[in-house]
């Protein structure tokens, strides 16, 4: 089978079919394989312990391109091959690695001008690891020459399932301002805008005396006295984003021309801001299976909302379909400031929670914890004090729990009404336009106001898919734009049918504020969705910071509050007092068949638990299980007639769930009342035959 239609159906299933025994679709589990790292004579024991765990997948080779190609053009696989043939003949599955994500230094020091540059000019050095800038055509040249090479060499070895493409795109060479960057940043905005007129038009050159008169003229947004042309800054993260696709596309394309096996690269989660841009939609339309990293910042105490969140996004890349979580940690990591440690369960949560909400599989950076270099601090399924050890009983039982969950392979997930209700807008572009400098309040932030919102429906039990403004949302019955203050012409016409169709729509402060061009939208704001919310705001008022304004309904509101007034709309909060006093604060509009409600300023997580119910009602969106304990997490995962129900318990209180059904990770049989203690997790299976899976071929 070759996987040459991008995310098709069956990638992630043609993988999970790879990892039983019999054929049997099995969830991933295992992590990142790094045996160079140790003397061979480890290798036995690192598969007799991986056997003992269970792992059925690890990704091999990601960071070997030194050890692969000792110089130019001269390759080593001897190793590799014995690697590859010992996980064969234990049953181990691989996800092997193209290597190309850290050049080699003999490349770097023979290549200098392949290294990527700052926006102050400062060349960096290698050293450390991804020292290469994706416009190089020496780097090109060489990660091609070495992926045509892995690809011949093993696009027949039994133990391979599934291709790694580099690793983490953009995680620390992104963006680059090298002279290269420069020249293919030009030729990018050529194609994108023909002639040098239409750039001056849309940068709005004639601000600052910025107008170019040649192409040769343009350079990127380099340091500069003070800030720079922010459409040009917005442009060069796009720019930013597709060069680095190139390099992705170009080996990817290698690779399928040798093997019909899916081929992927770790995403990062929502770090893909205006200083990482990488434009997770649109390389998502490349994979053939979504995979995705993850690590909770360990001091953020609602860390498994932000894991929710993240799990959801990854799903909404992936078109709703199972993805896979490459990489997560078993406990501490090494790169924050206070690199706290798991609690005991706490991975076991983390991990459900991921497979809950569409991973199939749990994958760990990494299987056995280093001895030396900048990661040795970091947690590995096999810790440094070894098996006699929480990290290591903890493997065990995932290995365990997941293998008991085998059956959820391959399903979707769903919600109350047997699909998910809620779509959450958003777009990269306008995060990225949104953290451009020179705005009116550094508190405002897409990032935070995104999170609020999945959190207020996150505390309520109910499940949210995300989506672009250009998207399908004729499936929900309720969308919600946190903070989208850019919005294209066709973003801002497709949320307008979608309300007047008869959806309903909450669009939040600082949203249809500019056009694609990062001009703003004239006559009143907030700008393109105006009319369509029924006010007319004239002024914004931020806050000052952790100032916070009394609201007449919802609690306070805090960060932003705007002057003006409800044309059509009713106002259902106001500002009490303040310059603003008297100006909606949240508002409902009737258009067409829907309904669009605006809330101008920041809603505290109760004053979103007092408005969340009047718009849910409204919409007739409804949660899995109603009046959900605090920190209780109920998802459903679904696949022909069967549910699968997960719930873990991230409180201190034990709880008890109005749920019945089969009860997979200990196993029992659960009749209106599921008992999850204080840090539980229980996957309910509901009653009924589960309906036989059609073979994979
Ligand atoms: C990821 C990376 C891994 C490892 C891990 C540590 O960003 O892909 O190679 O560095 O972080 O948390």
């Amino acid at each position: 089978m070759h996987f040459n239609t991008n995310q098709n159906d069956n990638a992630m299933d043609y993988i999970t079919a790879r990892l039983g025994s019999e054929g049997s679709p099995m969830l991933a589990f295992g992590g990142d394989y790094n045996p160079e790292q140790w003397p061979e004579e480890t290798w036995d024991e690192d598969v007799r312990l991986m056997r003992e765990a269970g792992v059925n997948l690890v990704s091999v080779g990601i960071f070997s391109w030194s050890l692969l190609e000792p110089s130019e053009g001269v390759y080593e696989f001897g190793w590799l091959d014995r690697v590859l043939d010992l996980l064969h003949a234990n049953g181990i599955r691989v996800d092997l690695a193209n290597a190309t994500a850290s050049p080699p230094p003999w490349f770097s020091h023979k290549y200098p001008e392949s290294l990527p540059v700052t926006a102050d000019g400062v060349r960096h050095s290698y050293g450390s690891r991804q020292a290469f800038a994706a416009s190089s055509r020496d780097y090109r040249r060489a990660a091609a020459a070495l992926t045509e090479q892995i690809a011949l060499r093993y696009k027949d070895h039994p133990a391979v399932v599934m291709w790694h493409v580099h690793n983490e795109y953009g995680c620390h060479n992104q963006p680059d301002f090298s002279d290269g960057a420069a020249a293919g940043f030009r030729s990018w905005l050529e194609n994108r805008y023909g002639t040098i007129e239409a750039l001056n038009h849309a940068w709005g050159t004639a601000f600052w005396s910025q107008r170019y008169y040649a192409w040769a003229e343009i350079l990127p947004p380099r340091t500069s006295g003070t800030w720079v042309n922010p459409t040009q800054q917005l442009d060069f993260a796009r720019y930013s984003s597709d060069e680095l696709l190139e390099c992705y596309k170009a080996e990817a394309r290698i690779i399928r021309s040798h093997s019909g096996h899916p081929v992927t690269t770790n995403f990062m989660g929502f770090s893909m801001g205006l200083h990482q841009p990488v434009d997770y939609w649109r390389w998502a339309e490349q994979m053939d299976v979504v995979s995705n990293d993850h690590y909770l910042v360990a001091e953020d105490p609602r860390n498994f909302q932000e894991l929710a969140a993240t799990a959801d996004l990854t799903r909404g890349w992936a078109q709703g379909k199972p993805w896979l979580l490459m990489e997560h940690s078993t406990s501490a990591v090494n790169w924050q400031p206070r690199n706290i440690a798991k609690a005991p369960g706490e991975m076991l949560r983390n991990s459900l929670q991921h497979v809950a909400r569409g991973a199939d599989g749990a994958l760990f950076f990494q299987w056995r914890a280093s001895r030396a270099g900048a990661e040795k601090f970091h947690s590995g399924m096999l810790p440094h004090a070894g098996t006699e050890t929480k990290v290591w009983r903890e493997v065990v039982q995932l290995g365990q729990a997941l293998r008991s969950l085998a059956e959820v392979a391959g399903s979707v997930v769903t919600g109350a009404s047997g699909s998910i209700d809620v779509a959450i807008i958003h777009d990269t572009d306008a995060r990225w336009a949104s953290e451009l400098d020179s705005h009116p309040s550094v508190d405002a932030s897409n990032i935070a106001e995104t999170r609020r919102w999945h959190d207020a429906f996150y505390r309520a039990g109910i499940p949210t898919d995300f989506r672009q403004s250009t998207d399908d949302l004729s499936g929900y019955r309720l969308v919600v734009v946190p903070m989208q203050y850019l919005v294209t012409d066709a973003g801002a016409a497709n949320l307008d049918a979608y309300v007047r169709s008869g959806g309903h729509l909450v669009v939040t402060y600082f949203s249809g504020i500019a056009d694609e061009n990062d001009h703003i939208r004239l006559g009143s704001y907030p700008g393109a969705f105006s009319d369509l919310l029924g006010v007319r705001m004239e002024e914004f008022f931020p806050l000052r910071e952790a100032e916070t304004v009394p609201l007449s309904a919802f609690g306070a509101g805090s960060c932003w509050s705007e002057l003006g007034r409800a044309t059509t709309a009713e106002v259902l909060a106001q500002v009490e007092v303040g310059p603003v006093a008297g100006s909606p604060a949240v508002t409902r509009n009737h258009a067409g068949k829907g309904r669009a409600y605006y809330v101008a300023t920041s809603l505290s997580a109760d004053g979103l638990a007092g408005f969340l119910p009047i718009v849910c009602a409204d919409a007739a969106v409804a949660p899995l299980v109603p009046d959900l304990p605090a920190n209780v997490e109920v998802v459903r995962r679904s696949r022909e007639g069967t549910d699968w129900t997960f719930c873990i318990n991230h409180g201190m209180d034990d709880v008890r769930l109005p749920l019945s059904g089969v009860e997979l990770i200990s196993g029992g049989d659960v009749d209106g009342g599921l008992s999850l203690a204080a840090g539980g997790v229980a996957v309910l299976r509901s009653r009924g035959p589960l309906s036989p899976r059609q073979p994979i071929h």
